[in-house]
């Protein structure tokens, strides 16, 4: 069994993940934060691109479940002398590992890898495309926060052309009930997103009254996206989370973001460490989803 995408993922099995998460974070509130589950088991960390969240989560939950790691960074690997990304695979399977999490900058590197390896497979973020646990732990945190995302109005804002965070958490709010707008200039909008149940606007400061989530998304200049808005200065004056705007949102409403931030472009630093802001959260959150996406695949007996 693999995650790779939170497309298609039925609401139970969702809902299961979540409520496995919240048993885990009870776990991590222990004096000794672990439990012997996946004793044995070894999961390999293939991350062909940066990280610093998803990879040192995945790491600290699959301890945290008593589980060995190894981990893999191209730099300094056989990569650099002509090695295949199939030959890589082999190479680690052949050690061993019972559980695969893959990050790649190309969209399919993890399918791809699990189907050459045969074993489960995580997908910890592929180029543009999905980042499934970033999905389920921004689920879980605003479920924390409002108990349930049925009927929640959540506008995600910024560069949604080039986010695999926001394809995920599309997924992950509307399986969940929510009703997700996407804000953002034209130019970042992505271009296929006829089978989402999803709104489009490009005013945030019409819908901040009315969002009980606003969730802004990382400009990704490496992937191009400062080619699609005139200046930093334009876009923090139309889309940026100031402390104007956190103001004029509702008493409830929060801000999420999945990191790593631009502070003081699409968050300024007073917001995004303010009371409105639930990014550590985020954060913390991530170790306990992860742990459940772990425990499901290897099929841990308690
Ligand atoms: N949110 C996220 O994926 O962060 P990293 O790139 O640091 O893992």
């Amino acid at each position: 069994m693999n995650l790779l995408t939170l497309d298609g993922l039925e609401r139970d099995a969702m809902t299961g993940l979540l409520d496995q998460a919240d048993e885990f974070l009870d776990v991590l509130d222990r004096p000794i934060p672990k439990v012997p589950t996946l004793r044995g088991k070894t999961v390999a960390m293939l991350f062909f691109e940066p990280s610093t969240r998803t990879k040192l989560s995945f790491d600290r939950a699959a301890r945290a479940l008593s589980a060995d790691t190894m981990a893999f960074s191209p730099t300094g690997s056989s990569l650099s002398k002509g090695e295949s990304l199939k030959d890589t695979a082999l190479t680690l399977l052949a050690m061993g590992p019972h559980a695969l999490v893959v990050r790649h900058r190309s969209t399919g590197a993890p399918w791809r890898i699990a189907e050459w390896t045969g074993v489960p497979t995580v997908n910890a973020g592929d180029g543009a495309h999905q980042h499934p646990t970033q999905g389920l732990l921004d689920a879980l945190t605003i479920r924390q926060r409002f108990g349930t995302l049925d009927g929640l109005r959540i506008g995600i804002v910024g560069d949604l052309r080039h986010s695999r965070v926001a394809r995920s958490d599309v997924a992950a709010f509307t399986t969940l009930g929510a009703d997700v707008t996407l804000i953002g200039p034209r130019t970042m909008q992505p271009p296929f997103i006829d089978d989402w149940q999803v709104s489009v606007s490009e005013d945030l400061d019409a819908l901040l009254g009315d969002l009980d989530v606003v969730y802004l998304l990382r400009i990704q200049t490496e992937r191009g996206a400062g080619a699609v808005f005139p200046s930093v200065a334009e876009y923090v004056r139309r889309y940026g989370m100031t402390v104007e705007r956190a103001d004029r949102l509702g008493p409830d409403a929060v801000v999420m973001h999945p990191g790593p931030m631009n502070r003081g472009v699409e968050i300024d630093p007073s917001v995004a460490d303010g009371e409105r802001s639930l990014i550590t959260t985020q954060v913390r959150n991530g170790v306990a989803v992860r742990m459940a996406v772990l425990f499901h695949l290897l099929g841990g007996d308690q």
